[in-house]
């Protein structure tokens, strides 16, 4: 096959240029051209002119006479990880799956590989980041020593093809995509333009064969260009792992999903023996603390389908000329409209303070109703004080100073009492209908109102 043309296109005006150049000859833009591979003119011409005289015109078919059909899945075996995936991997589907190195991206599949080849067989592991000695002692310690997953230690995509196309297997997993490299493209491996055309090729393959494909890839700190995010539009389904490493607990959590719903979580614990899922997941997220302590309110989360308890922590402390305003696990810029809010609307300032705001456990919360959670431990570091002993809060806080409404608000209360919290301040509207059961409810509409029911005493 003759070697395809290299061709740089500019990311904002598509442009495009025979060498690679600083600067976008056409919209004299900056670092805008990435690698790519053009077909020759003449080929690509002659192509569409031969295609065009003699491919006839497609027929057109009206939706209501398409008849849907329910996708064919393939369960994992991991009722965590079916779960996020809603029921099992898809046939020709594509999956990607990112988290930190070390998180246990390997770990989570090559457990789910054994498990499918047990049950269905054809499957096929591609290893580019270890060797296959190495994912042999990883088998070994998981306990699977006799496991049948064909293995295969390779990083040139047109070799991992050919392979793929050769075995014809249920399920392939390529890990991780970022080692893989093509032939015609002179860039490094892992750059975004080795990532983006690898991937796009096995797409098409998954496609086209009816293979199923899960690309592992890296969300790396600095270059997050070069990891999944440029591939998250071109695959069926997303999943990104999240929790400290130091840790055990892991979430996996759907950000995209074509056969599925989006933002369901799968738990697991990371054990010396491979990941395990917890099924009753709602009081992982909790630290122990004997009394009630500053800075500390736990919220009940609801993503997905399962409430769970995180603690929201934050610390207040003198600044020096410029107050720093840091989250993990909740977004930072909220946590800045959240503290002109509090200014405000309650009269509580922070103008001379640091702001640290942590959600425990390494889970990361992106519903607004943590808003009303935050607020009160932001309130409660400042003036030193504990909210009371047992008491949680959910709630999303307007530019108006308003509590909003958090969707399903029973659910979460229900979640609460059940697990023992007694004293519960959340907004008017999601206010209970019938009490619940050892629970006290303080319902409130204001972020003033509710800074107001702390401040004197409960
Ligand atoms: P790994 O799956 O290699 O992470 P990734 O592929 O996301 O980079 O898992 C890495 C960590 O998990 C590693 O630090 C060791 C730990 N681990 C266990 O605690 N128990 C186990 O059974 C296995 C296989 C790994
Ligand atoms: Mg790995």
């Amino acid at each position: 096959m003759a070697k395809e043309k290299t061709i740089y296109t500019c990311t904002a005006c598509a442009g495009t240029s025979a060498k690679w150049l600083g600067k976008c000859p056409h919209c004299e833009e900056w670092n805008t051209l990435i690698e790519g591979v053009e077909e020759s003119a003449s080929a690509s011409k002659n192509r569409y002119s031969t295609a065009r005289n003699l491919a006839p015109a497609s027929a057109v078919t009206a939706l209501s006479a398409i008849e849907a059909q329910d996708v064919d899945r393939t369960p994992t075996g991991i009722e965590e990880l079916d779960r996020v995936l809603g029921g099992g991997i898809v046939e020709a589907g594509v999956v990607l799956i990112g988290g930190d190195p070390g998180i246990g991206k390997s770990t989570l599949l090559l457990q789910a590989m054994d498990a499918i080849q047990r049950k269905s067989g054809n499957t096929l592991y591609v290893t580019g980041e270890e060797s296959g000695s190495q994912v042999a002692m990883r088998a070994r310690r998981l306990g699977l020593d006799q496991s049948g997953v064909s293995v295969l230690a390779e990083t040139q995509l047109e070799k991992i093809i050919a392979t793929l196309e050769a075995r014809t297997p249920r399920i392939a997993v390529i890990d991780s995509i970022q080692t893989v490299y093509s032939e015609q493209l002179s860039s490094a491996p892992g750059s975004v333009s080795q990532v983006r055309e690898c991937a796009a090729h096995l797409t098409r393959l998954a496609k086209t064969s009816g293979i199923s494909i899960v690309l592992v890839g890296h969300v790396t700190k600095e270059g997050a260009l070069a990891g999944p995010r440029v591939l998250e539009h071109m695959v069926d389904t997303v999943l990104y792992f999240e929790g400290e490493t130091h840790s055990s607990f892991r979430l996996v959590r759907a950000i995209k999903n074509r056969f599925g719903a989006v933002n369901e979580i799968g738990v697991f614990a990371m054990t010396e023996r491979g990941l395990k899922g917890v099924s009753n997941p709602s009081a992982i997220f909790l630290s122990q603390h004997a009394e009630p302590v500053a800075g500390s309110c736990v919220m009940v989360t609801l993503e997905g389908s399962r409430p769970m308890l995180v603690e929201i922590q934050a610390l207040v402390d003198h600044s020096g000329p410029s107050p720093r305003r840091l989250s993990v696990g909740l977004d930072r810029d909220r946590l800045a409209m959240l503290l002109a809010v509090l200014h405000r609307h309650a009269g509580v300032a922070c103008m001379d303070q640091d702001v640290f705001v942590n959600a425990v456990g390494g889970v990361r919360i992106s519903e607004p109703a943590a808003d009303l959670a935050v607020l009160l431990a932001i309130q409660s570091s400042l003036r030193g004080k504990p909210l009371p002993k047992g008491f949680i809060a959910f709630g999303e806080i307007g530019l108006a100073g308003e509590v909003r409404p958090a969707p399903r608000g029973q659910e979460r209360l229900k979640e609460a009492a059940k697990l023992g919290f007694t004293v519960a301040l959340i907004p008017k509207a999601n206010a209970p209908k019938k009490p619940i059961e050892g629970l006290t409810v303080h319902a409130v509409e204001r972020v003033d109102e509710a800074i107001n029911w702390v401040r004197q005493g409960f």
